[in-house]
């Protein structure tokens, strides 16, 4: 085997560890900078603040929040309002971005 094909085969493997590549969480992260931690926080919202914790939790879950409050499914005058003007792409950077974080 050459360099280059062990090479390649070295980061398909990488790649399949890790699915979530770095540009989709970069572009969730702007927007999770930009908007969500003004309430959410990014690693804890503050503490006496009346918002969930959104780092770490499961990537399927942020994903189907944040699409049932855009389709106002999920009632919330904040999130339904907040969540009005995401993309489907927007939903999954933004997921994924949260979802990446460790709480410690
Ligand atoms: C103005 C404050 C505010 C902002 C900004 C905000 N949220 Fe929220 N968010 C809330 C509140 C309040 C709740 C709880 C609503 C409820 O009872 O369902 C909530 C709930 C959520 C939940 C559900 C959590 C759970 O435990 O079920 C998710 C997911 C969420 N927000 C994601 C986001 C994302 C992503 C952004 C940025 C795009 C964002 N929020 C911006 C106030 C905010």
């Amino acid at each position: 085997m050459n360099r280059s094909v062990l090479l390649c085969a070295l980061t398909l493997g990488l790649m399949s560890v890790n699915p979530v590549n770095a540009a989709v969480i970069f572009a969730g992260k702007e927007k999770a900078m930009a908007v969500c931690s003004h309430c959410h926080g990014i690693v804890t919202p503050s503490a006496d603040a009346p918002f969930p914790s959104l780092a770490g939790r499961d990537f399927n879950y942020l994903k189907s929040a944040l699409a049932q409050y855009r389709d106002k499914t999920r009632k919330s005058d904040l999130m339904n309002a907040i969540a009005g003007s995401l993309t489907d792409n927007d939903i999954s950077n933004i997921a994924a971005y949260y979802a990446g974080l460790k709480t410690k």
